[in-house]
């Protein structure tokens, strides 16, 4: 199925479950399990949060994951720094990328905003391919990034 489709569907079924609670971990979780089940060109997918100005890795799914990230560094810390999508078709390409796990090839990080505007922290999707996101996973992650915290 054509990857827009698969993410409105995504985004549809996120609208529903999120209903169902607030809460920011909760509805990450969610997001997660749901998108690493669906996408199959997805390795791993989490979130990454900002706290005392380190990223912390949130609710994931996929391998094991670093836990803290080395202050800006990397692919994560520029979705932070740029408050907007970064797309990496080729990790080993990326000056300073973070390899939690050798076999991911591309990544994607999209920033998460508190209802303030403040950067909360970010979506990370790696694949395991190369080249595997463009704009309409950024353009449907910031839709999921938006759901985080709406009432
Ligand atoms: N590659 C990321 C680190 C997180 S892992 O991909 C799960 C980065 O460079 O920030």
């Amino acid at each position: 199925m054509e990857k827009a489709l698969l993410y409105q569907r995504i985004i549809e079924q996120l609208i529903d479950l999120f209903k169902k609670s607030e809460d920011p971990i909760a509805r990450m979780a969610t997001a997660c399990a749901l998108l690493y089940h669906k996408m199959d060109y997805y390795f791993w997918c989490g979130f990454y949060l900002l706290k005392d100005n380190e990223l912390i890795v949130g609710p994931y799914q996929g391998p094991l994951a670093c836990l803290k990230l080395a202050h800006n560094k990397g692919v994560c810390w520029a979705g932070v720094r740029e408050k907007k999508p970064v797309i990496v078709p080729d990790v080993h390409q990326f000056p300073d990328h973070i390899a939690c796990d050798e076999r991911s090839q591309s990544e994607i990080v999209v920033p998460v905003f508190t209802p303030d505007g403040q950067v909360y922290g970010v979506i990370d999707v790696d694949s395991d391919r190369l080249a595997s996101f463009d704009e309409t996973d950024a353009r449907f992650l910031a839709q999921v990034a938006d759901m985080i915290f709406r009432s």
